[in-house]
């Protein structure tokens, strides 16, 4: 296990870009991989999640061409979803869960998905229940829901399934394999969560619409599209939290701007943050440029609505909270217990060993502030956001730092440390 130190920061004025985004290389990967025909995706994520789903693929039996820098891959499909002994999914709950929904109506022989200790912990039932409903063969090798699974290809027919928690993976999964299925396949979602597989299913091709909370899709052949992949909002997050809470600038250029991926940008403008978001033409997703200013923030109410949105940022905002006067109050998270780690206990004893004033509550956390935060010796807990969240909080801290695990951090954002220890001073890293 890797240890770092982390100095204080002080003001930071930073200018950056961050690597191609997580949720979207999976979902360029992974359809191009269904698709019939040829395409290239360029800017894709750098991290390890994004890699299993590449390695999963080609195991499947995807033909795939990576490019001289490894940031653009060209995809031959349709896969012919081969199978070859166990796949590993790694640390990757989307890799995991999309992977399921394309193998049940199209594997032609039984595969086992797998991954490491984290995801083996993780609730796969969302996805298989509804995928049985539909008429699948999916067996778990150990706990029931639980990977390892093993999922044989079987004829599906459409569903009309209501999301009990708002999960963009458990959607695409469904997506995915109503795609193949005879009949329509209907999908309510309670609040709405990031759409980037029904943005590319529309742009190959597919027959779906959303409209009211409510996603139809009629089965039928999907063509392969080039995908350029926008920086990852979530990855600029902690810059832009980190300028939110030190005082100071953070601008980041050409990240996405998906309406389910903004929420973080929303909260810190309730705490009191100025955000500046400027728009680009053209491309698959909204993306743009981001500036984050501030001095001083005031605590806010989070609520279960506001979750889906800034799912991945909660941790990081409890971090920011720290240094917002006031109480700030996250409910209806309780989804953050069953992310890479339990990230309410994670971000809470971290946050807690720098002295902040914050506490757990069954379905999220409460924080007063400001407090000043002391250096400490932290640790990732295996999961890459909070690496990084506590990353920031050790930034900001009076004194130096260690983070354990801080190999985590290459799940999403290789290069994130380089990056931070740039902030202090104006440059941009790529
Ligand atoms: C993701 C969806 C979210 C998010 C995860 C990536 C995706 O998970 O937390 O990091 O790419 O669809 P859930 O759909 O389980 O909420």
């Amino acid at each position: 296990m890797s240890e770092v130190r982390l100095a204080p920061l002080g003001r930071i004025l930073a200018r950056l870009r961050v690597p191609g985004d997580k949720s979207i290389s999976h979902r360029a990967l992974i359809l191009n991989a269904i698709a019939d025909g040829r395409a290239t995706v360029t800017g894709l994520a750098p991290g390890l999640d994004v890699r299993s789903t590449a390695a999963a693929l080609e195991a499947l039996g995807a033909g795939f061409a990576r490019g001289p820098d490894g940031s653009s891959v060209r995809v031959s499909g349709p896969a012919d979803w081969r199978a070859r002994g166990t796949i590993d999914c790694g640390n990757s709950g989307t890799t995991a869960r999309l992977l399921l929904g394309a193998l049940a109506p199209r594997a032609p022989a039984d595969v086992t998905l797998d991954g490491d200790g984290s995801l083996r912990r993780r609730p796969m039932a969302r996805v298989t229940g509804p995928l049985t409903d539909m008429g699948a063969a999916i067996a778990a090798h150990g706990e029931p829901g639980r990977l390892p699974l093993e999922v044989g290809g079987r004829p599906l027919a459409g569903l009309h399934h209501r999301l009990e928690v708002a999960s963009a993976q458990v959607k695409s999964a469904i997506l995915l394999a109503g795609l193949a299925a005879e009949g329509e396949t209907v999908i309510d979602e309670p609040v709405a969560s990031r759409d980037h597989t029904e943005r590319m299913l529309s742009a190959m091709g597919a027959r779906i619409e959303s409209a009211g909370g409510r996603v139809r899709l009629a089965p039928g052949p999907v063509a392969a599209i080039d995908v350029t992949v926008p920086g990852d909002l979530s990855s600029a997050a902690f810059f832009l939290g980190l300028a939110a809470a030190g005082g100071g600038e953070t601008r980041v250029e050409g990240v996405g701007l998906n309406p389910g991926r903004t929420g973080f940008l929303e909260l810190l403008s309730r705490l009191g943050a100025e955000v500046e978001i400027e728009p680009a033409d053209g491309g698959l997703e909204p993306h743009g440029d981001v500036a984050v200013r501030a001095d001083g923030l005031v605590a806010i109410e989070v609520a279960a609505g506001d979750v889906p949105g800034s799912i991945d940022e909660l941790p990081l905002l409890a971090v920011v909270a720290t240094q917002a006067t006031g109480e700030t109050r996250v409910t209806g998270a309780t989804e953050l217990r069953v992310k890479e780690s339990d990230r309410i206990a994670a971000v809470v004893a971290g946050l807690s060993a720098m002295g902040a004033d914050v506490e757990a509550l069954p379905d999220g956390f409460v924080v007063r502030g400001p407090t000043p935060l002391e250096g400490a010796a932290l640790d990732a807990r295996g999961d890459h956001r909070i690496g990084m969240a506590l990353a920031v909080a050790a930034s900001l801290a009076r004194g130096p730092s260690t983070l354990a695990g801080a190999e985590w951090v290459d799940v999403s954002y290789p290069g994130f440390f380089a990056a931070l220890a740039g902030c202090g001073r104006e440059r941009v890293t790529a």
